[in-house]
This record gives C-alpha cells, sequence and structure tokens, in this order.
C-alpha cells in the first residue's frame, strides 16, 4: 500500500445525517468545552487501549485498508493504527483534542486526515469505509442522539465492513461519580472533569438492540468495566 503521510484537519459542518434539535446542539457544546478543557489541560499521551492489538489482527483478517477513528481525541488510536499501516480517518468535537492529535502524527511523520465534528452528522460519504473504531466516545449523549449516531456509523462503514465501539457499562450507584438522573439509564455527573456531559449507560441487551444492522462477533467487558463491542455491518 502506497501511504499518505499528509497529515491536515479541518473543520467540518455537514447535514448528512438527521437534524440535531436544540437540546442535543446544547448537550453537544457542553462536551466540546469539557473536553477541549481536559485537552487542554493535559498533556500525557495515552497508552492504546488493551484491546487494541486484538482488533488489529481481525482487520488484518478481514484485510482492512481504511479505518475511521469515531471520536478520535488526542490520537492516541488514529497515531497506532497508522503506525500499524492502515489509512486512517479521525473525528471529534474536541478541535484541542484533533489538534493533539495532529502534533501527534506530525512528530512521528504519519499522515491521516482529521476532522473537528460532531459524531451525529459526518462529513463522509456513504460506504466510505472498511472499518470504523470507537473507543469511549458514543455513550456521550442521550439516547435518540446515540441513535443518530448509530445511524452514521451504519450509513459510513461498508456492507461487511468492520466496527468497534466500546461504552461505559452501569456501576454500582455507590461506585458512580456523584451524578443526576435526568432520563431512564441518562446520568449527568454534578462534579469532576466530566461535569455536565450527559451519559448514558448501556446493558448488553441495548447494545445488542441497537446495534440490530450489524452481525455481533464479540461482546465482552474489558477491565476498566466498558463494553467492547465487534461487529460486521449487515449487507
Ligand atoms: C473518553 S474520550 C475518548 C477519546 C479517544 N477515543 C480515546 O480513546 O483516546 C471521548 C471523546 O469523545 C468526543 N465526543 C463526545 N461526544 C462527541 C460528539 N457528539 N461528536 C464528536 N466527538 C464527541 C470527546 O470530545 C472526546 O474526545
Amino acid at each position: 500500500m502506497v501511504h499518505n503521510t499528509n497529515v491536515y484537519y479541518r473543520l467540518t459542518h455537514t447535514s448528512a445525517g438527521s437534524p440535531m434539535t436544540s437540546q442535543e446542539e446544547i448537550d453537544e457544546s457542553v462536551t466540546r468545552k469539557r473536553w477541549n478543557d481536559i485537552y487542554t489541560s493535559f498533556d500525557a499521551v495515552l497508552t492504546v487501549d488493551e484491546t487494541m492489538p486484538r482488533i488489529v489482527d481481525l482487520f488484518v483478517e478481514y484485510n482492512v485498508k481504511t479505518v475511521l477513528d469515531l471520536g478520535c481525541g488526542g490520537g492516541r488510536h488514529t497515531v497506532y493504527l497508522e503506525q500499524e499501516g492502515f489509512d486512517v480517518y479521525g473525528i471529534d468535537i474536541a478541535g484541542e483534542g484533533v489538534k493533539k492529535a495532529y502534533h501527534l502524527l506530525t512528530e512521528k511523520g504519519l499522515g491521516a486526515a482529521l476532522s473537528i465534528g460532531s459524531i451525529r452528522n459526518l462529513p463522509y460519504r456513504n460506504n466510505s469505509f472498511d472499518s470504523l473504531i470507537s473507543v469511549r466516545v458514543i455513550h456521550h449523549g442521550r439516547i435518540e442522539a446515540i441513535r443518530k449516531t448509530i445511524k452514521e456509523i451504519e450509513r459510513v462503514v461498508k456492507p461487511r465492513g468492520l466496527i468497534f465501539v466500546t461504552v461505559r457499562k452501569r456501576v454500582h450507584k455507590k461506585e458512580r461519580r456523584p451524578s443526576t438522573e435526568i432520563a431512564p439509564r441518562t446520568y449527568v455527573p454534578v462534579e469532576g472533569r466530566e461535569k455536565d456531559i450527559v451519559h448514558y449507560l448501556f446493558t448488553k441487551e441495548i447494545l445488542k438492540r441497537e446495534f440490530k444492522n450489524f452481525k455481533i462477533l464479540d461482546l465482552q467487558v474489558d477491565s476498566d468495566r466498558y463494553y467492547c463491542l465487534t461487529g460486521e455491518k449487515k449487507e
């Protein structure tokens, strides 16, 4: 594969997905602000998620070339997957995260197409990607907004394309950060770095139902208690 070593980022606005409600826009602007603050105040480069080597093996087995890193943040997986030889695209609402990803890629002489934008309205054509990863991202929001993201995932991934999505699992109230329940399974922390960001807590059954247009290849819980779903888009 001839590998592109250009890296750039752009701000995107698209109406490819369903229109957002004003509540969703408010929720997203809180998410953007909080994550921009986190990326501005936090300098360490995180190690890659423990599941990544297994996902790379699967991508190789499926002859994957293109990967979308949905909610790429500071780019730890964008970089890792580029280094593994994939052609990676990344998108995140937090410009400060995307800038970090850009600098990390540039330092390493790697290329990737990065965008600052919403995971509810992706700036890509239908059936663009062989695969998609989204690590600890899509549970940020209410279920109606999350469904828009899942529809977008279905739209941009090719038939028989692979997805790897991790989401927060519900934990016992005693172990949860202080938060307000604003709707069933939907919490807003009242303190901490993710204060005011809406979080939806999945169960295995809900994940299977919401990702019904994907054949579930694997669904397990990692050591940080995130559900990790590996799926293949049905034809
Ligand atoms: C826990 S971080 C994970 C970042 C990255 N996937 C990783 O594993 O390092 C969650 C990321 O999701 C992004 N995010 C949350 N809601 C989003 C939305 N509606 N549109 C785009 N990005 C969003 C945040 O900005 C943040 O960078």
